[in-house]
């Protein structure tokens, strides 16, 4: 359950090495290829990693292009040669112009490109961006934004420093209409003081399968760009592409993946702009054995001083069987909000409708604009403020995930009955525990057989977003980087 490949010895001896630049190949260095874009000229888009997700950011680009936004899409940048293929044919065939790269630092320096919009896995976010703001260009980046706490504060030094855009991935935050207005009215006291806001990812995630031994790299990737920073380790799942969200090397697991757009609603509505002062997480991988090593039932309390937030992951459905995924007050990727007066629920992405202590509604909000829209937007204007979702939000949002994780991959596997006793002073870990252990149970899971993690109570500074009298864990703030694909400590 806990995976830890480096030892404190490895970690210590990579991270000294990268950071005093010994013993490396030269670290890329973009020449600065960006632009100021005149008022009536185009923005020039690069999609990066359009397998799944990239592929809705091409849709979103040409769709703000037929509405008439000056913007294009001049080059897709894919490790995988039948993706970029693929993605590069379909603009032929409508007779567009598009350049197909295999390495984002190629890419980096086509100075016909301005912006680029990345959604490869979690593991290349931040490196991607800082190379892409060190040479010129503004950058819309997919949640997390980053896989570990440290380069997630380097991605925000860096837009600073080189006076660039970037967005995060997380269009719920261009929920103006919706979810905005009903942040704005809960925090104006509409429903009374807030008691705690809770995230849940109630998200079906079944076995990714387990084999006996390393895989061949499916043919036409470039398996040394696609690793990146992470380990060049020997593929031990069977699928390649996707299911290293649910592997600690390039993933997050589903608090890190789904979690992040409600973990980041959540401190929303709370209004907290840094990291919480203490962190404690609960769970494990139940229902299956298989090569994934990311929990897939977690419990997360991060314990802000005003109001607690709470995040619930469940992977596994309402029963053993079902098809159906719990609901929580009414939601199950959703976020509560309690209050005073009543509650708030945010059951999808546009939409907000608050409660009153009885139950009825009150109010409802509903509304959805671009984020992409957005992001063309402050990348004309060239303030940071007028994004929806800059990157500081990004990286604080990203990193409440890492910092529950941190808490999880240090804990023991314990009996439900000692994780009960140990909880006893925290009445919300407990609380959401005692209804996971429910939900294990429905699961026919039997937590004295197949145990769950209690992991560890983390406090955290959150000024400089190190831990608290815990090396352990302020080594796992960030991770032994694979040369050349180091993020820089000055960037
Ligand atoms: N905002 C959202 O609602 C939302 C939804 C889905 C996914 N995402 C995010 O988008 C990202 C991608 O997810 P996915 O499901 O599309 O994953 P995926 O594995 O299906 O696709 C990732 C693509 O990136 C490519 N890639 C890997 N390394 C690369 C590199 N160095 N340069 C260029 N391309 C590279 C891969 O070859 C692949 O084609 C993730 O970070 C995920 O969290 C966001």
């Amino acid at each position: 359950m806990k995976q830890t490949t480096l030892t404190r010895r490895d970690f210590l001896r990579h991270t000294s090495l990268a950071i005093a630049g010994v013993g490396m190949a030269p670290a890329f260095a973009a020449q600065t290829t960006g632009r100021v874009v005149g008022p009536n000229e185009e923005i020039r888009f690069a999609v990066v990693g359009f397998r799944g997700q990239g592929g809705s950011h091409i849709k979103s680009i040409q769709s703000l292009r037929e509405q008439g936004v000056k913007v294009r899409i001049t080059a897709l940048c894919d490790a995988d040669r039948e993706v970029l293929e693929g993605g590069v044919k379909v603009f032929k065939d409508k007779g567009e112009e598009v350049k197909g790269y295999t390495d984002i630092r190629e890419l980096l320096q086509d100075s016909n490109v301005d912006a680029l919009s990345i959604a490869t896995p979690n593991h290349w976010h931040s490196l991607g961006t800082i190379w892409a703001v060190q040479a010129g260009k503004d950058v819309y980046v997919e949640k997390p934004v980053s896989h570990n706490v440290w380069e997630g504060r380097q991605m925000v030094k860096a837009a600073r420093q080189h006076g660039r855009i970037v967005q995060t991935g997380t269009q719920c935050r261009s929920s103006r209409e919706g979810i905005a207005t009903a942040v704005e009215w809960v925090r104006a006291g509409n429903l009374g003081k807030i008691l705690a806001a809770r995230g849940l990812c109630y998200k079906r995630r079944d076995t990714i399968g387990k084999v006996d031994g390393p895989q061949p790299i499916p043919p036409g990737i470039d398996y040394d760009l696609w690793c990146g920073p992470a380990p060049k380790d020997p593929l031990t799942r069977k699928r390649l592409h996707y299911d290293w969200h649910w592997v600690w090397p390039t993933g997050n697991g589903d608090l890190g993946n789904q979690g992040i757009h409600q973990m980041d609603i959540a401190r929303w509505f709370l209004g907290e702009a840094e990291l919480s002062p203490a962190v404690i997480s609960i769970g494990g991988r139940f229902g299956y054995v298989d090569d994934g090593t990311t929990p897939n039932t977690q419990v997360i309390v991060h314990g802000y001083p005003k109001a607690p937030l709470i995040f619930e992951v469940r992977g596994l459905p309402e029963t053993r069987g079902s098809n159906k995924m719990d609901r929580y007050m009414g939601g199950s990727i959703a976020v509560v909000v309690h209050c005073e007066g009543g509650y708030v629920l945010v059951p999808d992405y546009n939409t907000a409708i608050a409660f009153d202590k009885q139950g009825q509604e009150i109010k409802k909000f509903v509304g959805a604009e671009s984020h992409h829209a957005n992001f063309v937007k402050a990348v004309r204007s060239r303030k940071p403020e007028d994004l929806h979702a800059d990157i500081l939000e990004g990286h604080i949002s990203s990193a409440l995930c890492h910092t529950g994780n941190i808490s999880y991959r240090l804990g023991r596997l314990l009996d439900p009955e000692e994780i009960r006793d140990r909880l006893a002073t925290n009445s919300f870990a407990l609380e959401a525990s005692e209804r996971a252990y429910e939900h294990l149970q429905a699961n026919q899971i039997d937590l004295l057989l197949t145990r769950a993690t209690l992991g560890v109570a983390l406090k955290m500074d959150p000024k400089t977003e190190r831990f608290l009298d815990h090396p352990a864990a302020n080594e796992m703030l960030t991770r032994a980087y694979r040369e050349p694909f180091v993020v820089p400590a000055r960037v």
